[in-house]
């Protein structure tokens, strides 16, 4: 019996595929290579010295989706498969509604015809919008801003549904909220491709020199520093709650909704300081306007997942700091090891 772990290759399923293998699941692998690389999944054998199936499967064609359970004894998938950025989904709605919805549709009705009911859901704390104030409870009111956010709510809303349509049904939904880090081996770790839309990975592509400066997006928020302050959780930590979940689906029916955050906030000027502390590179960045649809302020209160899940983010902004630096200045273009451009030597990692 195996894991269906579709988007596996990516940044959050690769470091859970790492997880799973390490508490002795079976898995199966299934991605698109949209936003991914195999040479991750390859690193992913390399560090737990295990092999697994990884099979080039769009979840968008049902037929591809079936065949895998035939071929496979499945029971229970955990779908990281989406595409994720946010500016993109408001220039390319309709491609991130096909793409978020038709995969998850088609997944959950495979699934269905082959009686395996047990799903784990990759949600996001952009769910909660502009809407409650931090620390942010699962019943804090939601409202998504921007497609992405809406194809996440969409799903929730499916699988909630589902679960209440059918009482075999068993789904947790695990809304993350800012990933960052990589594997403490720095064999895997996020290759966002192009220009990063996010802090972390823009920050440590500054420092081992692939762009010259960090822009920071306002520095006009009613928060400590007038920065924008957010949750960041290592990524193993986000990983071992993939088990969790798989653990409390065994015993738990309906459907579950958990924050997977530490419950701490850290503004970007404290995350500028820290990663130069522990790396000791200087980080040079220029105050600019705010982007357009951020919040001031965005972090989880994760009791819920404590209680339920037995789980608890453990490691600390340090942490995500050095393992963050240890994969990118060992991988300086990710998982591309060909590019020319100069790069700085690593230290302090
Ligand atoms: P990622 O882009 O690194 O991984 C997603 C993977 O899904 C990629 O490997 C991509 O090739 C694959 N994929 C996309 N569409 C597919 C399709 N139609 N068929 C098959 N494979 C497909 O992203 P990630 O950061 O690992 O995110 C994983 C999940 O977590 C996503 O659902 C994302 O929305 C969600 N999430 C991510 C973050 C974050 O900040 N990284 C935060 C909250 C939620
Ligand atoms: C963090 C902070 C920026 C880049 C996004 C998605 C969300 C989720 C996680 C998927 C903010 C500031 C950033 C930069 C900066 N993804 N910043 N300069 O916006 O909290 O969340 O990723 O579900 O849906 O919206 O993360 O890393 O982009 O930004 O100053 O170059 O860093 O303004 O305050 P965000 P982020």
């Amino acid at each position: 019996m195996a894991v269906l772990v579709t988007g596996g290759a990516g940044y959050i399923g690769s470091h859970t595929c790492v997880e799973l293998l390490e508490k002795d699941y079976e898995i199966v692998v299934i991605d698109n290579f949209s936003n991914s690389q195999p040479e991750s999944l390859k690193r992913v054998s390399e560090i737990t010295g295990k092999i697994f199936p990884v099979i080039e499967v769009d979840l968008r064609n049902r037929e591809d989706v079936e065949d895998i359970f035939k071929q496979f004894n499945i029971q229970a998938v955990i779908h990281f498969a989406a595409l994720k950025a946010v500016g993109e989904s408001v220039t390319k709605s309709l491609l991130y509604y096909q793409n978020n919805l038709i995969s998850l549709l088609n997944i959950l009705d495979v699934m269905d015809q082959y009686s395996v009911q047990q799903i784990v859901f990759s949600s996001s704390a952009t769910v909660y919008g502009d809407n409650g104030r931090s620390p942010l409870k699962e019943e804090t009111h939601t409202g998504a801003v921007n497609p992405y956010g809406q194809t996440k709510l969409m799903a929730e809303k499916i699988l909630e549904d589902l679960s209440a349509s059918n009482r075999e049904w068993k789904s947790v939904i695990l809304r993350y909220f800012n990933p960052v880090g990589a594997h403490e081996s720095g064999k895997i770790g996020e290759d966002p491709g192009g220009v990063p839309n996010n802090l972390m990975p823009y920050l440590s592509q500054v420092a081992v020199g692939q762009r010259t400066h960090l822009s920071v997006f306002g520095c006009d928020y009613p928060t400590k520093d007038g920065t924008g302050v957010r949750d960041y959780i290592h990524i193993m930590d986000l990983a071992a709650g993939h088990v969790k979940a798989l653990q409390f689906l065994e015993n738990n029916e309906g459907c579950h909704t958990f924050n997977l955050g530490t419950g701490k906030g850290y503004s970007v000027l404290e995350m500028i300081h820290v990663f130069q502390q522990v790396t000791g590179i200087p980080i040079p960045y220029q105050i600019v306007d705010r982007r357009a649809g951020d919040i001031a302020e965005c972090f989880a209160n994760p009791k819920k997942a404590e209680k339920h899940l037995e789980w608890k983010a453990v490691r600390t902004l340090s942490d995500m700091c050095r393992d963050t630096w240890r994969w990118q200045s060992s991988n300086p273009f990710g998982y591309h090891p060909q590019s020319k451009m100069k790069t700085k030597k690593a230290s302090g990692a």
